[in-house]
């Protein structure tokens, strides 16, 4: 039987270059870099600005993928605060780039947006709720989502927070995290921003659910079992790693100077994609235990 090709846009990404891997064996893969070349085993890799509509038709029409899984996008919070029509040219114009070079040849896209569509009333967000972003980053990111319900044959995952093995080229939050507890300096860490952290090979299960057709809605909430700030976090992913969990400093939001506003609290309810995907991702303590084993039996 032929294998369902895949394209990945945002393969040097941190979720795109996890999802290139993972899906490789099963599918044709197809993964895309801006800036940053990108060399996967058994992966063709190609450079495309999603800003530029007619290369994103020139590539996309040439691969004919079954599925475009749209993981590119401006991610820099702060950055999209400061570059506005930057961060409006990657993750709105980029967007409709895409959404239309796959509707040109029938290929379903898969949209991944962010549970920073959410603002600061409210906690464990589902579908239903009425997103209210607090900052740039989140407003293009739901402009995008707009674009994409209008759009042909596509949906959105709204993922949250990630983690996972460093990519070589991005990493999570955890690479910042490692750095500074490696060296022995302190971390400092808010105890009141809530998130519902999502081991990146969760994500990937969640995204193949849907390239596999169960998805029932046009819309789906991909998070972690857990709501849990960002100290306890780190509490839990010292003791897994072996660091000093002395060098872990919490603090208050209020304490830290931030470019860009952020919510105290965006984690999102995934019962939706539970019952239709049959998601079921690993709380934070397993996941990082399961991350520790697959990076030492490398
Ligand atoms: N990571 C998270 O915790 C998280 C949380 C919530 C939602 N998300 C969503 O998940 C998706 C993937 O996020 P990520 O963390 O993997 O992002 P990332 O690590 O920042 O990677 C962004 C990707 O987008 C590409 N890109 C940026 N501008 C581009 C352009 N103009 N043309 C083509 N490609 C461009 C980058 O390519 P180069 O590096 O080669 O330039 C890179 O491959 C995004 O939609 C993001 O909004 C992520």
């Amino acid at each position: 039987m032929l294998k369902k090709k895949i394209l990945i846009t945002g393969g040097s990404g941190f979720l795109g270059w996890h999802l290139a891997r993972h899906f490789r064996r099963k599918y044709e893969v197809s993964a895309t870099y801006h800036s940053n070349p990108l060399t996967i085993d058994g992966v063709k890799t190609i450079r495309m600005n999603i800003t530029s509509g007619k290369e994103v038709v020139e590539r996309i029409s040439k691969l004919k993928p079954d599925v475009v899984v749209h993981a590119a996008a401006n991610t820099n919070v702060d950055g999209c605060k400061e570059n506005k029509e930057g961060a409006y040219a990657a993750n709105v114009t980029g967007t409709e780039n895409v959404l239309k070079a796959a509707a040109d040849i029938g290929a379903f896209l898969i949209y991944t947006s962010t549970d920073l569509v959410f603002g600061e009333d409210g906690s464990m967000y589902t579908e239903e709720d009425a997103p209210y972003p607090m900052n740039y980053y989140g407003w293009t990111k739901l402009e995008a989502e707009k674009k994409v319900a209008e759009g042909g044959s596509s949906i959105t995952l709204r993922v949250v927070l990630m983690y996972g093995a460093d990519t070589g080229i991005k990493g999570s939050f955890l690479r910042w995290m490692k750095k500074g507890l490696e060296s022995g300096q302190e971390v400092k860490l808010y105890t009141d921003q809530f998130r519902s952290p999502l081991y990146v090979d969760d994500a990937a299960a969640a995204i193949e659910a849907v390239i596999q057709g169960k998805a029932r809605k046009p819309l789906y909430h991909i998070g972690g079992p857990e709501r849990i700030d960002r100290y306890s976090f780190g509490r839990i992913y010292a003791g897994v790693f072996g660091f000093d969990p002395r060098l872990l400093i919490p603090v208050t939001m209020d304490e830290v100077a931030s470019r860009a506003r952020r919510p105290r609290d965006c984690s999102l309810s995934i019962e939706r994609a539970r019952e239709d995907l049959g998601f079921n991702p690993r709380a934070v303590r397993e996941a990082l235990i399961s991350m520790k084993e697959s990076i030492l039996s490398r």
